[in-house]
């Protein structure tokens, strides 16, 4: 039978290769062009044109797998078929409610000797391109791949801003550095080019596969340097690998067994046949460092929403919590004399939130389990510690139209988790809880990494599960986001980066971070950073006789590396639609310049970053119902920022509170001096605004009424 398969296949092969098709597509606007080419052993590369210049030269495809199986060589193109997409669609929260997704296709089916079918999908937006691999391979019963061979050549040289590459966390500081003097990354990786075209590696629709980063390649015999056919390009400064996070025998990266296969579309022959699609490799690509922001490419190319029904619990919301204090050390995760976590404790943090304007309450430590946190890890998720009566705090919840958040920090025992999961989640949902922050800070079992497929499919278990009880999802030590959110709307936001809580316990975030964050982690999809800490130099609590050291990285000169008025304007920047207050409620308390956070709206319609430059500045604004609110930020230089304030509706005027850093502000001499004016403005008007160094500036524009 597989002979005469075989021989089928050949014929074919010979039949479509010699009518020679053409393989480039273009973006719709003609600036970004793409090319797909095999040579005379049938290894696939691509290349990409910007402006008809060179910007990634020829870069190999394909996979290594185990058991011989050829995924990488002796392709023959059967027939390559073009069509194009203009469509508009909606979701029901997001930086941009309406999302514009426009582009070309061009999907390049090829078939090898060894019975391999692949289909290589190219998609070609005028914000970038994505392409990705959809493979059938008849008569196995498994594939093991071991290494992805995909490039990323990128022909000129350049400054780039990305972490390190690891397959067991993001919490790292970002490094501005010449592309050739990267040696590995993560994405986003995000890079402009001595020719000025900003672009950002990334990847979309991570579903069921592990991770990819980013390694240099230097290789002396890889087959992309050694052929002919890329001899003729001239050699290239950064030529980047995709590496993808193993199993435990650091051999296999993705697995797909008869078991494994989900909804994808099975091969009209009748053998045994395994099918995988990869995630979209993706480049984000503008001539503007903002245009990366205001792109949507990764979400175009994740599946609409799955969810159906009544999708009302599914809503952005502004939160606090008891947790700062316990990142202080003044109050504890665990049951003891400084228990955070206490049904009177709970009772005010409601009771703040209501009289504030503020949706939600965190509680952090309210379950069985932390005495083991850094042990063994036992976490239960169904009882609460005997000082937190959860049916009582509920109650007096629901009576104040607050909504509470649960906490799941697993420890990283997902076998534990996974044990307690469906009824976790359903325990949750019966006691009227509709969102849930989880955690997975710890090593996972039996030698997995937190970004292997192994975890990539427990994430999305996570997802599924919490879908099904009506529960929102704000995940920390996560998956990097991939755009799954639009799939999953109640996947709404998560870690993956270095937040808030490093300030508390270590050297803290330095004040570009939140200048590169934005071009960067952000890229992929919003981020629980948490701003808004105003006790700055942590003055209330740095010598509280109940302060205790719980963190190795705590020198004891921790403190917030900003202005209080940057603070306020990274709630409108670091875009989140579970939206924190991070700082102890008594830190608020009769302070005038928590007026922006009462008066925010993190359900924004629309968005758009208005000027900036990774690491410099950044200007963003955003609209919710009529009312917009604009955040600008700054690094460790002062500047000035001119906004003409021309996306405001004509004809209409706004009352506008502009919250900005005092005359003689400096985050680290004199980071609390702010200042609050008052203006009535309109879209002919312009804003001058002062940022001293370290800080920043947020308004927001209130409708007035006529
Ligand atoms: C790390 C999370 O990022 C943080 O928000 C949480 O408080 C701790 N883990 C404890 O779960
Ligand atoms: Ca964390």
């Amino acid at each position: 039978m597989k002979k005469l398969y075989t021989f089928i296949l050949i014929s074919i092969i010979f039949f479509f290769s010699c009518s020679a098709p053409k393989n480039e597509v273009a973006s719709p606007d003609g600036k970004i062009r793409l090319s797909f080419k095999i040579d005379d052993d049938g290894f696939m590369y691509y290349d990409v044109k910007v402006n008809d210049s060179s910007f990634i030269a020829p870069s190999l495809l394909g996979f290594e797998a185990k058991n011989g199986l050829n995924l990488k060589n002796s392709f023959s193109i059967i027939k390559t078929e073009f069509s194009s997409k203009d469509e508009t669609w909606t979701q029901i929260w997001g930086e941009n409610k309406t999302i514009r997704n426009n582009y070309n296709e061009m999907a390049v089916h090829l078939a090898n000797e060894d019975s391999i079918f692949l289909v290589m999908c190219f998609r070609l937006f005028n914000d970038g391109i994505g392409f990705r691999y959809e493979y059938k391979v008849t008569d196995i019963d498994s594939i093991i791949i071991t290494d992805e061979l995909t490039s990323f050549n990128i022909k000129e040289n350049g400054t780039s801003w990305s972490i390190p590459a690891s397959f067991e966390s993001y919490e790292f500081l970002y490094r501005t550095l010449p592309l050739n003097e990267i040696n590995d990354a993560n994405t986003p990786f995000t890079f402009k080019t001595e020719s000025g075209i900003y672009a950002s590696i990334h990847e979309a629709a991570l579903t069921d596969f592990p991770e990819m980063t980013l390694r240099i390649c230097r290789t002396t015999d890889n087959k992309q340097q050694t052929t002919d056919f890329v001899e003729k390009y001239e050699s290239q400064s950064s030529e980047f690998k995709v590496q993808l996070a193993p199993y435990p025998d650091r051999k296999a990266k993705a697995i797909f067994t008869s078991g494994s296969q989900r909804s994808y579309a099975t091969c009209p022959y009748n053998y045994s046949t395994l099918s995988f699609k990869t995630p979209w490799r993706t480049i984000q690509i503008s001539d503007k460092a903002v245009g990366l922001i205001n792109s949507s490419l990764i979400l175009n190319l994740n599946e609409p929403c799955v969810l159906e029904g009544d999708l009302s619990w599914i809503r952005p919301m502004k939160y606090v919590g008891v947790w700062w204090s316990m990142h202080l050390g003044v109050e504890s995760w665990v049951i003891d004399d400084r228990h955070g976590a206490t049904t009177a404790n709970a009772k005010k943090y409601i009771d703040f939130a209501a009289n504030n304007n503020i949706d939600a309450v965190l509680f952090e430590g309210w379950n069985e389990g932390w005495d083991s946190w850094g042990g063994r890890q036992n976490f239960d998720f169904t009882k609460p510690y005997a000082d937190f009566d959860i049916d009582e705090i509920m109650r007096y919840a629901k009576e104040r139209n607050v909504e509470i958040i649960g906490h799941h920090e697993t420890g990283g025992n997902i076998i534990n988790y996974e044990n307690q999961l469906d009824e976790a989640y359903r325990w949750t949902a019966e006691k009227g809880i509709h969102c849930v922050k989880t955690g997975y800070a710890g090593g996972l079992p039996d030698g997995h990494n937190h970004h292997g497929q192994y975890n990539v499919r427990h994430y999305r278990k996570v997802v599924e599960t919490a879908a099904k009880y009506n529960i929102t999802l704000d995940v920390h030590e996560p998956i990097k986001p991939t755009g799954i959110r639009r799939t999953y709307p109640n996947m709404m936001t998560r870690e993956g980066a270095r937040g808030m809580e490093w300030n508390a316990w270590s050297e803290g975030n330095p004040p570009e971070h939140h200048v590169i964050l934005p071009f960067t982690r952000l890229l992929a999809g919003p981020m629980d950073y948490t701003p808004g800490t105003f006790d700055i130099l942590f003055e209330n609590t740095r010598n509280s006789p109940q302060r205790k050291k719980w963190n190795d990285n705590d020198r004891g000169n921790s403190r917030v590396n900003t202005t209080l008025a940057k603070q306020l304007a990274n709630w409108v920047v670091l875009y989140s639609p579970l939206q924190m207050a991070s700082d102890m409620i008594e830190h608020y308390e009769g302070h005038p310049a928590f007026q922006f956070f009462r008066d925010f709206n993190p359900d924004c319609d629309w968005s758009e970053a208005l000027q900036g430059e990774p690491g410099e500045y950044i200007v963003v604004v955003r609209r919710a119902g009529s009312d917009y609110f604009l955040g600008a930020t700054t690094n460790g230089s002062a500047r000035e920022v001119v906004v003409p304030l021309t996306f405001l509706p004509e004809n209409q005027d706004f009352i506008a509170i502009i919250y900005s850093d005092g005359d003689n502000a400096h985050w680290k001499t004199n980071p609390t001096s702010y200042k609050i004016e008052k203006k009535i403005i309109s879209h002919n008007d312009t804003l001058y605004i002062n940022m001293a160094a370290g800080g920043g500036c947020a308004v927001s524009f209130m409708t007035l009424e006529n």
